[in-house]
């Protein structure tokens, strides 16, 4: 995505747009700011037939939405993975196809991210992959229960490299104890990134974590830690080292 390096801004200047999904979140600092994004005709016509059965708001205006049915929503019994801040879903989709056993709720805030992966969901006919509009903060509060996900995926969350900017980076201690306690004892949180202190912050957040036990890639997992390179990796490639960050659940 390459618009990426335009999300470093103070909270002082998160405005919402006129696509903004939740003009509340004016009024609290998060990992993202609102911003205007369009979609073709192609995306929003695929968007008109398919979000209705695909997608889902993580809020209605200043209320949450309430806890998923997942089995009723995937129309099947499966092992959950949440990916939050998905972009345009690369990885979600590339890793939903390689692994058709495990359902996928990816949330993102960037329409036109979320439009992306819907236009290909479709051309692919991937079955596994749901989508949520949202702040992954409400999705994890109010739409899942404790011990109710095998992974949450975070793969280059938004690194807010300024140190007055640290605030708002996604991986703090109290999302990594909502994780923790999402998580069911074994299942997985897997966090990518390209930049050497916030890789830092999240290892360090992590371990300090009880509810963690630091693993590595090559353990046994429930589920897949084999990320595709996406076009957002390949550049940071040119340049830093990717981290990639694994916990399981304890018992
Ligand atoms: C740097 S991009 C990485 C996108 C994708 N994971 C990849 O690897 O290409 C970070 C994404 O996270 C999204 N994001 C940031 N905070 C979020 C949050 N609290 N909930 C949902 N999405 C969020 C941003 O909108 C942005 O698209």
């Amino acid at each position: 995505m390459g618009d990426h390096g335009r999300m470093q801004s103070t909270g002082s200047e998160v405005a919402a747009s006129a696509d903004s999904p939740h003009p509340h979140f004016n009024r609290r600092v998060t990992s993202f700011r609102a911003r205007r994004s369009t979609i073709s005709d192609n995306q929003q016509a695929t968007w008109d037939r398919l979000w209705p059965q695909l997608g889902r708001q993580a809020r209605d205006g200043d209320n949450p939405a309430g806890p998923l049915d997942t089995d009723a929503w995937f129309g099947r019994h499966a092992p959950v993975v949440l990916e939050i801040g998905c972009g345009t879903g690369t990885s979600t989709l590339a890793m939903a196809k390689a692994e058709p056993d495990i359902d996928v709720v990816a949330v993102e805030v960037y329409r036109r991210g979320l439009a992306q992966l819907l236009s290909a969901i479709d051309r692919e006919q991937v079955a596994n992959i749901r989508l949520i509009r949202g702040d992954g903060v409400d999705v994890l509060t109010s739409m899942f229960g404790p011990e109710s996900l095998t992974g949450v995926r975070v793969f280059f969350p938004d690194p807010w490299p300024k140190a007055r900017h640290h605030k708002r980076r996604l991986l703090q201690p109290d999302t990594v104890a909502l994780i923790a306690d999402r998580l069911r004892p074994g299942g997985v949180l897997h966090a990518a990134t390209d930049h050497q202190g916030y890789a830092e912050h999240i290892a360090e957040v992590g371990d300090a974590e009880p509810r963690l036990r630091r693993v590595a890639v090559d353990d046994d997992l429930p589920i897949s830690v084999a990320r595709p390179v996406t076009k957002y990796e390949r550049k940071a490639l040119a340049g830093p080292i990717v981290t990639e960050l694994l916990w399981e659940r304890t018992p």
